[in-house]
């Protein structure tokens, strides 16, 4: 019986495991599917990294968007066709799992989480990262 159930425990640990691991996949597969997507059609105008200036100067870098607005503000932008009123970047149209996965690089990537008091420059005495 003893046996039983140290067996039964360790099934139940590599279930855990089995069940822990995929998840954490997914979410990597994600995140670099959304880089791959922006990279391709963002990078020519937007800074879509952790660094450098966008190639176009009117175009906002990527990790800065939280500081305007919650990331995730910009699925249904992103899946309904995103207008920027700006006459120089086309309308998207990208599938659900496509937003899901743009969305999910830009998170990984803004400069600090959103926060409403922030200013838009750096607090003083915070360090910039890079
Ligand atoms: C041809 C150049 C170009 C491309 C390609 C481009 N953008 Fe833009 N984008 C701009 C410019 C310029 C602005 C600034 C617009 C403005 O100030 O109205 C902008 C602004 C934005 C904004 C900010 C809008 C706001 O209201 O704050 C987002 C979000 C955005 N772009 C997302 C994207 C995404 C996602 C892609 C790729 C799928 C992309 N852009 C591709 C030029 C581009």
């Amino acid at each position: 019986m003893v046996q039983g159930r140290a067996a039964r425990s360790t099934f139940l640990a590599l279930g855990l495991v089995g069940f822990i691991s995929p998840a954490i996949a997914v979410e990597k597969g994600l995140t670099d599917k959304g880089e791959v997507l922006v990279r391709e059609n963002c990078s020519r105008c937007h800074a879509v990294g952790l660094e450098g200036a966008s190639p176009n100067a009117e175009a906002p870098p990527f990790r800065t968007l939280s500081s305007n607005y919650p990331v995730s503000d910009l699925a249904e932008s992103l899946a309904e066709g995103i207008v920027s009123g700006h006459p120089e970047m086309p309308i998207f149209v990208f599938k659900p799992h496509d937003v899901e996965a743009i969305i999910a690089y830009l998170e990984s990537i803004q400069d600090a989480p959103m926060d409403p008091e922030a200013s838009p420059d750096a607090a003083p005495g915070e360090t910039p990262d890079g």
